[in-house]
């Protein structure tokens, strides 16, 4: 029943892709088995739009500063909790986990997930959005420094900017979504869903101009309770600055690198800024989605 929402992961192995994020079987066994709990956390995102910033939120948020949890996440950070990532032992040891509540992530755009039985359960989802200017120099930057010379996929990889965003507009750097769709089909599997119960949209550059009322949203949404305080705390804790020194807790170097808004422009000539303005108005004008560039 689920085929027609599914696309054919398999035929997709033959895309000419860039990234391919995902095991074909787990996406498929995530939708018909995984049961998710009902305090869950699932952090949805398209790559790039600020996943490991909202996760480190979520773990602050979450566990005391002093437990086990919290210190376990950190190693934890890595790709190991996405839905659609490892195998399905993967999903064994989670189960096993004790902890109060799991923070999860995924990059599936909506269509592939079972959100009704994750909305049945009471799991919750965040999906952050970004600027997609900015979110694809953080795909580039991302890509050059894993590109080497033996990794036949990232041969594809345009090591010139305007090359490398145009392959994103055409739906060739990301393949889970269907082929040829980009970062602006992901917003829009997910906007639907915007008003539902279990859903909350939250925006990277709102985050970053008033962190610490992001944050006590956040943790409304979360029921979990917070005092004017502690979301500056938080705020403070999670900031770019302090975060990046984190890399030296082993989370990998290509999930921070500027951390701001408006990085697009020392990359972007007008002519691409105005390709990826006509996209938006294209795929987005039926939406209240408004991205913030600066
Ligand atoms: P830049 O490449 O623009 O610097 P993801 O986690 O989804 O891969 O997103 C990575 C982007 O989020 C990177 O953007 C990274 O620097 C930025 N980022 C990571 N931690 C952040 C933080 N604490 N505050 C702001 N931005 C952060």
């Amino acid at each position: 029943a689920t085929d027609s929402i599914i696309p054919n992961w398999r035929e997709y192995k033959m895309l000419p892709a860039m990234v391919w994020f995902g095991n074909p079987g787990l996406v498929d066994f995530a939708y018909n088995d995984w049961q998710p709990r009902s305090d869950d956390i699932i952090i949805s995102t398209f790559p790039k739009t600020g996943t490991t910033w909202m996760r480190d939120v979520c773990r602050h948020l979450i566990y005391e500063h002093d437990s086990i949890e919290f210190q376990f996440t950190k190693l934890f950070l890595g790709p190991h909790v996405y839905l659609e990532t490892g195998t399905e032992e993967k999903y064994e040891l989670l189960d096993k986990l004790p902890w109060k509540r799991r923070i999860l992530g995924t990059h599936l755009s909506a269509g592939m997930m079972n959100l009704e039985r994750i909305r049945k359960s009471g799991a919750k989802i965040i999906y952050v959005i970004r600027n997609p200017k900015d979110q694809m120099v953080s795909m580039f930057n991302m890509m050059k420094s894993l590109s080497n010379p033996d990794n036949q996929t990232m041969q594809m990889f345009p090591s010139d900017f305007n090359d490398f965003a145009l392959a994103a507009l055409e739906g060739k750097v990301l393949v889970n979504l269907k082929p040829g769709q980009n970062y602006f089909d992901h917003i829009l599997s997910w906007y639907p869903h915007r008003h539902d119960e279990n859903v909350m949209f939250l925006y990277y550059e709102d985050m970053k101009k008033n962190p610490a009322e992001e944050i006590a949203k956040l943790a409304k949404f979360l029921d979990v309770y917070i005092s004017e305080e502690g979301a500056k705390n938080i705020a403070d804790l999670t900031s770019f600055e302090k975060t990046k020194q984190r890399m030296k807790d082993g989370v990998p170097f290509q999930f921070y690198n500027k951390g701001s808004v408006g990085n697009w422009k020392n990359h972007f000539n007008v002519a691409l800024s105005e390709r990826v303005d006509l996209e938006v108005k294209e795929k987005l004008a039926e939406t209240d989605i408004k991205f913030t560039y600066v």
